[in-house]
């Protein structure tokens, strides 16, 4: 168990990936868990992927019945803790879910005002949020990004473009790498074809903070038995993700 996060106040991770298919799903779903699973604290994690059924594959809750940030539109100018406490699915433990939309038009929610406000109540009730956030959302210019967010990870495959495209996502959002907090990590970097750590780190204006190997058994245990069952397993991808999540924590402690 590991219980150090110094400030009352909550923290926003936001994981966000250089391509798609890259693993910012997956490092969303892991590392939450681990902290539900080694930490005392309330995790939730808050999927903002609009017209994507990930999470709800994953989380083995495809019947549709649960609540999404959608389905709060007609309420969405009175929204308060009632009205968000209704759309929280608690997956057990200590780890709770946000789904999106699956109807692409209930976005109102990306609307700066509306945005900012549930960050806000969200924030009275969890001790982490972990945010996965699709690219397209960078473009939308509306969040202060920056004063929400405390942590940002990102996430890219070792390939050639993959890598170039995070360093332009990096540098978007990094103005000036002392005022940030962010973490890099490498997804599937045993797969090949891949750029080697000299040719990733000629690429890369900052340094890699993880390496990701891509594990088949790992792939299809995530998707049968969903991201709590993998920790199970003493495995070098496990033990990697544990590591890096520990680091995630211990730097939102300092
Ligand atoms: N290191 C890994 N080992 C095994 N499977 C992985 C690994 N990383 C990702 N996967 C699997 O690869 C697939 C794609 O990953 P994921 O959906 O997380 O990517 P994404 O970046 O979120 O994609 P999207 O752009 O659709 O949001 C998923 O089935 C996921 O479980
Ligand atoms: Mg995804």
């Amino acid at each position: 168990m590991i219980n150090k996060l110094n400030e009352e106040e909550s923290k926003i991770i936001l994981f966000a990936g250089s391509k798609g298919g890259c693993g910012c799903s997956f490092m969303t779903y892991c590392v939450s868990t681990y902290f539900a699973r080694e930490t005392t604290k309330n995790i939730l994690l808050l999927d903002l992927n609009i017209g994507k059924r990930d999470s709800r594959l994953i989380f083995n809750l495809a019947d549709d019945s649960c609540r999404d940030l959608g389905d709060i539109e007609e309420v969405i100018n009175e929204m308060d803790d009632s009205i968000l406490k209704r759309l929280v699915v608690n997956l057990g433990s200590s780890l709770n879910l946000i789904l999106p939309p699956i109807k692409i038009e209930k976005n109102k929610i990306f609307r700066k005002e509306y945005f900012e406000k549930l960050l806000d109540i969200l924030k009275e009730h969890f001790d982490i949020i972990c945010v996965d956030f699709p690219y397209y959302l960078f473009t939308q210019d509306k969040f202060r990004l920056k004063d929400m967010v405390d942590k940002y990870i990102f996430i890219s495959l070792p390939d050639f473009i993959s890598v170039n495209n995070l360093n332009v996502l990096a540098r978007s959002i990094i103005s000036d790498e002392f005022s940030y907090d962010f973490d890099i990590a490498i997804n599937k970097f045993n797969t090949r074809p891949a750029v080697s750590l000299t040719g990733i780190n000629t690429i890369l204006s900052y340094p890699v903070n993880a390496f990701i190997p891509y594990d088949r058994d790992i792939e299809f245990l995530m998707l049968n038995k969903g991201p709590d069952s993998i920790f199970n397993y003493n495995l070098r991808i496990v033990n990697n993700i544990s590591a890096f999540s520990k680091k995630i924590y211990e730097d939102l402690s300092k």
